[in-house]
């Protein structure tokens, strides 16, 4: 593809922190924060920046990109960029986020947040993805353009909701890197801009092919027996299955890179045992160090000075899991060498995949934070509590958790400065990954390890992919998993994908195969359910058979759903892309908030109802419909673009095939590995 850097440009406002997100160099535009207008003509690179014409107290303006009488006013004293929508206009992006794919109509907020009540009210999820496409094309402005914010601190998107005409991006330092994209291409237009932010941004992360298979997950298998138990099974009921993931309850009271030798005997030999059977074990590594004397991670760690510390330099000390651990600095290039070489004590012991998690990072409490709670709650005894002193009361107690005092409290050494964590808050989860990843070439040179983190920043997705957090047994929560993918795929998450039937609530037989009728799509496919919810393993519900016939489908699919992924890396492509991204002239297509074109062939369209017994369908163009029960179990059909009512009984699952292509369908098999690629079956269109 021909490069166009000019259909960049790159404006610098105040002094921003580097992310490392982006890793091509491109020229950067000053903005004079107080008067300015940056001329929207020409694509050349650097620009001259014209003050706004005698009036002091006119504000600097970066034009949209393609239009010279709109763009965004920079506001200084307000820290704010704001920029007037046309009525029609649509954004799609800022990744992992609440609500739908067309983002305009709320207020997104950019901090990494634990916080498992994934409601629409929120503004917050566990990443920090601050790049969008704003379409207004069918407007009278006729504007398209993409935007990056990149500054690695709390900031606002606000799309229209404080007014509907306008979005605002509210900074909390007005300090960043804003990168503004504009396409040369008439047609194609938002994947032009999506293409070129992704090729400045580096390649996604390529997840090994057995990270495709399902994957069986619970909070916790509490041994080697129980994980055993899972997978004799999975294999009596005759469903594949390709991983079990080990969550907090593997490790000895809760420390990184241990392993609980009652429960888990001879881990080594287990890890060989079950890789003998095809079954990869991943296990999950939290941020926080528990403080232990004689647990060498805790003494390495504050030997080596690798904890972050408060401003009077004691070490933060919080709680997560164990009780008290320390943070360590991942922001510092020494400690990310030093945390990523400790994934060696797995990986010698056979392990290929990990998850990280609690690294936005989750605080339950800080030491300082907790004595500031029990001094008031005793200045509460003895005393009415009425409407004021309760709530007071009840709020100390829940506002310990990841307080904004506490994150505003101890302090990184990044790239050779000291910097207090809120800053920089959106790095960490990130440069946990980038730790663990940077450490796979050294420590398992020969192995392609499965990495996915909770926390995520653009940048990240160079190291892993993530996976979307704690959501609930939710139907409105199968349809925001849906939702949440073009946004991901736009900022280089390709492997991604949600907690499949829900990790909190008790999950329906209905939900769980809906949802796995929708997530055999997804590259991550994961059953994951926490402590104390229904147990959701597939094979302890009444319609094995459906369960097994879906998984054997998602097994056919993987070359490929494989291959669309490769090619998605590599031509800085999407897997799941919403209809207006290749329908740009269709209004219609504009609302779709449901379906998904999947990779270059087909289109989906999951149910995510109770009680259905199908679903109304858009089809942008004429395709092929293929109703499957089993990946040799379907009827096709002919249909018109337009509109259409299909049934779909549970169990049944919905794929279109567009003109001129065609679906391959492999021999699936219990393992991925097994998986008969030589002989494939086309579905043609
Ligand atoms: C967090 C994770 C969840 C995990 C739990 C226990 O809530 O998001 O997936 O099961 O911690 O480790």
């Amino acid at each position: 593809m021909r490069i166009r850097r000019n259909m960049i440009r790159k404006y610098k406002i105040g002094n921003p922190i580097e992310t490392d997100s982006v890793i091509e160099a491109i020229p950067e535009i000053l903005i004079d924060q107080e008067k300015a207008v940056i001329p929207a003509s020409g694509e050349g690179g650097t620009e001259t920046i014209i003050p706004a014409s005698g009036d002091s107290n006119s504000k600097a303006v970066i034009p949209a990109l393609g239009d010279e009488n709109s763009g965004w006013i920079v506001d200084k004293h307000g820290k704010k960029l704001t920029f007037s929508m046309s009525s029609h206009a649509c954004i799609y992006g800022l990744g992992e986020q609440v609500r739908g794919i067309n983002k305009r109509g709320w207020h997104y907020v950019s901090f990494c947040s634990d916080d498992p009540h994934h409601e629409e009210g929120k503004t917050s999820l566990y990443g920090a993805h601050n790049f969008f496409v704003y379409d207004s094309r069918d407007c009278n402005d006729n504007i398209c353009f993409g935007m990056y914010v990149d500054t690695p601190g709390r900031v606002e998107f606000d799309m229209g909701y404080s007014d509907p005409d306008e979005i605002s991006i509210i900074f909390e330092d007005f300090d960043a890197y804003i990168y503004l994209l504009k396409s040369g291409h008439p047609s194609g237009t938002i994947m032009d801009i999506v293409r070129q932010f992704r090729r400045i941004i580096g390649r996604s992360y390529i997840a090994p092919m057995w990270a495709f298979g399902l994957g069986q997950s619970r909070w916790s298998y509490m041994n080697a027996d129980e994980v055993r138990g899972v997978a004799d099974s999975y294999d009596k009921a005759g469903i594949p299955l390709d991983s079990i993931y080990l969550d907090i309850d593997y490790m000895e009271r809760y420390k990184d890179f241990t392993v609980n030798d009652d429960a888990f005997p001879d881990f080594k030999e287990f890890v060989a045992e079950m890789s003998g059977r095809g079954i990869h074990l991943v296990p999950i590594i939290d941020a926080g160090v528990k403080i232990e004397e004689g647990y060498d991670v805790y003494e390495e760690g504050v030997k080596g000075n690798h904890f972050v510390k408060k401003e009077n330099g004691d070490l933060f000390t919080a709680a997560v899991w164990p009780g008290r651990v320390h943070f360590p600095d991942f922001l510092k290039e020494d400690t990310r060498r030093w945390f990523g070489d400790k994934y060696k004590v797995l990986t010698e012991a056979g392990i290929d995949g990990f998850w990280n998690d609690m690294n936005e990072p989750a605080i339950f409490y800080s030491e300082d934070g907790l004595k500031k709670v029990f001094e008031k709650i005793d200045g509460y005894k003895g005393k009415n509590l009425d409407i004021d002193s309760f709530f007071g009361f009840q709020g100390s107690v829940s506002g310990l958790c990841n307080s904004e005092e506490d994150y505003g409290s101890f302090y990184h050494e990044y790239k050779g400065q000291r910097i207090r964590h809120d800053k920089v808050h959106n790095l960490y989860g990130y440069n946990m990954t980038r730790a663990a990843a940077e450490a796979f070439d050294k420590i398992a040179p020969d192995k392609q390890i499965l990495m996915f983190s909770r926390a995520s920043y653009i940048g990240m997705h160079r190291y892993a992919g993530i996976w979307t957090g704690d959501n609930m047994s939710w139907w409105s929560h199968l349809l925001l998993s849906i939702q949440q993918l073009p946004g991901l795929n736009m900022c280089g998450f390709l492997y991604s994908g949600s907690d499949m039937g829900g990790f909190g609530g008790d999950v329906t037989e209905d939900l769980l195969i809906r949802w796995l009728s929708f997530a055999i799509f997804t590259p991550l496919l994961r059953d994951h359910s926490a402590m104390g919810t229904r147990r959701q393993e597939l094979y302890r519900f009444k319609d094995t058979d459906m369960f097994r016939n879906l998984v054997e489908l998602r097994y056919a699919l993987i070359p490929y759903l494989y291959a669309e992924y490769l090619w998605a890396a590599d031509n800085n492509e999407m897997l799941f892309k919403s209809l207006a991204f290749e329908h740009e002239e269709d209004a219609r297509a504009m609302e779709v908030e449901d379906e998904l074109l999947v990779g270059r062939s087909i289109m989906i369209a999951p149910v995510y109802t109770q009680n259905a017994s199908g679903r109304y369908v858009y089809l942008p163009e004429d395709m092929k419909m293929i109703r499957f029960r089993g990946y040799d179990d379907y009827d096709e059909e002919q249909m018109k673009a337009g509109d259409h009512y299909v049934r779909a009984q549970l169990g049944e699952v919905l794929v279109f095939i567009r003109k001129g292509h065609e679906l391959p369908l492999a021999m699936p098999d219990m393992r991925v590995r097994d998986i008969d690629t030589e002989n494939i079956h086309y579905i043609r269109n």
